[in-house]
């Protein structure tokens, strides 16, 4: 294979954007097109107006603005793209099943075969196709077989590249990552492939930090992965519930364990729970694997990540209730973000989605401001789970644009983000409006608790 020079990515999401804008501006020389059947999201991508791209992303837009135009490209113009690409990123979407065999468990892979067999149709010469989602152990044979089976003799080399980046630092991650890793076939083809895709990374991240193994080493380390940081937050989460009962202080424990370098200090922040759109679907993944070869021991270990991380939600919400004298019927609760994490306007898992589910059951009235998340997300969110009409959500949830119009005449103010502005505000106008007493339950451990307590708020956080 020559020197690559045309990358093409299917999917313009939260993974696919950012990284190909980032290729696009460390690679001149590379033309990448990013395509998307979704024609607003492709629009939104191309608004000259940068605050406009569909994904929200510290660092993105300067990127986007720079290559977009010079060697990055968006459009819905998806044969055109794979035709003329010596590379295909995969980069769709690949849900939890929502039905039939593997439901609820199970990855949903119809985007994955759908890509798949596009490419097979339209390619003319010999392509490399790189699975960037997130994916099941083995799908790159089912993508092999799609490609070899239907393709008109064209020559198809599969590798695998799992995406590491966190959103809210997704810059970052990809302009300095840790390591990236490369899975690809032993035979002479293979490591050609290989060697071409690490000759597009090598043009920024030293060649040390580019690992190449084989491809199934590489689907599963990226499930691996998170797995390992997913059961992080819930052994931490699991402790706070501890801490409650003890006395003791989550922030302390974590930080005490934390310097044990065998241990390190990441991933220890206690909160009402990890969401994202990829540590309960990987754990998920798993978890189905692993029963299929009969591993139910293995099935049971990693599942256990996600119960505790179910309960610690739950209890969240309970412990609201509980709080709020037993009953939050016709009460205004306000939620200070949406977002499953700060600084990215993704909502997919939020925990702030289960919290707000769990508390219109009760009959409350919730007021949401988030920075980043527009109502009508939010109330996708939870028409999406499915628990009641799409009426009664949105006569149960407002959102509004000013942080001090959520929480007026509030009785409580729950945090579920850790956007750092909301340590910024003007907390005693906020007292001085809101029903009394006033409590804050900070599910994120971000505010200054004593503070707050000193101007007469009620205040509640997670593992203290
Ligand atoms: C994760 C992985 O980190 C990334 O490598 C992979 O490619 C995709 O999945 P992401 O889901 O974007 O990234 O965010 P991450 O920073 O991992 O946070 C996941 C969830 O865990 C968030 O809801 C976050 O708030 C929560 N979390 C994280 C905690 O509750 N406590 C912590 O200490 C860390
Ligand atoms: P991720 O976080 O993995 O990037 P997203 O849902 O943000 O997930 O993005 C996936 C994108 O892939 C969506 O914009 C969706 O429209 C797109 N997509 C899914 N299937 C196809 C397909 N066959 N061809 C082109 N785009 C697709």
């Amino acid at each position: 294979m020559s020197k690559i020079t045309n990358i093409c990515c299917i999917g313009a999401g939260y993974v696919g954007g950012p990284t190909m804008a980032v290729i696009a501006a460390k690679c001149p020389h590379i033309k990448v097109t990013i395509v998307d059947l979704n024609v607003a999201r492709i629009a939104a991508w191309n608004d000259e107006n940068l605050d406009n791209l569909p994904v929200y992303e510290p660092g993105l837009d300067k990127i986007v603005g720079e290559a977009r135009g010079r060697n990055l490209f968006f459009t819905t113009e998806v044969e055109k793209a794979i035709d003329e690409a010596q590379m295909i990123f995969i980069s769709v979407n690949t849900p939890t099943k929502t039905y039939g065999l593997g439901k609820g468990k199970a990855a949903d892979l119809k985007y994955i075969e759908l890509c798949a067999r596009q490419i097979a149709a339209v390619a003319k010469d010999d392509k490399i196709v790189v699975e960037k989602s997130t994916l099941p152990v083995r799908t790159a044979e089912a993508v092999r077989s799609i490609l070899d089976n239907t393709g008109n003799g064209v020559k198809f080399q599969i590798l695998s590249n799992p995406e590491f980046l966190a959103e809210g630092t997704a810059m970052e991650d990809l302009l300095a990552p840790d390591r990236v890793l490369i899975g690809g076939d032993t035979d002479p083809e293979g490591v050609a492939a290989i060697d071409a895709l690490v000759e597009v990374y090598a043009n920024w991240i030293p060649k040390e930090r580019i690992l190449t193994t084989n491809v199934w080493s590489s689907e599963l380390s990226k499930l691996t992965a998170n797995a390992f940081l997913a059961q992080r937050v819930s052994s931490i989460n699991a402790m706070s519930e501890l801490c409650e009962k003890t006395g003791a202080d989550v922030s302390e424990v974590a930080r005490a364990i934390g310097m044990d370098s065998r241990i390190g200090p990441k991933f220890l922040k206690a909160s009402v729970g990890f969401g994202g759109s990829c540590f309960q679907k990987d754990i998920l993944n798993l978890v189905y694997i692993a029963k299929s070869y009969g591993l139910d021991e293995v099935a049971d270990y990693w599942e256990q990540v996600i119960i505790m991380n179910d309960h610690q939600k739950r209890r969240f919400a309970s412990n609201m209730v509980k709080t709020l004298y037993n009953t939050v019927s016709g009460k205004k609760l306000a939620f200070l973000g949406w977002a499953f994490k700060k600084d990215t306007n993704d909502t997919r898992e939020s925990a702030a989605i289960y919290v707000a589910d769990d508390l219109l059951y009760e009959q409350a009235g919730i007021a949401v401001y988030d920075p980043k998340v527009e109502e009508e997300q939010i109330l996708a969110d939870l028409n999406y789970l499915g628990t009641r009409s799409k009426e009664e959500n949105a006569k149960g949830v407002t959102t509004f644009s000013d942080p001090y119009d959520a929480c007026k005449d509030a009785h409580a103010i729950a945090v579920l983000t850790e956007w750092d502005e909301f340590k910024g505000y003007d907390w005693q106008r906020i007292y001085d409006n809101m029903k009394k007493p006033a409590f804050v339950f900070d599910g994120r451990n971000v505010l200054d608790g004593e503070y707050l307590k000193s101007i007469g708020f009620v205040f509640q956080t997670i593992g203290k």
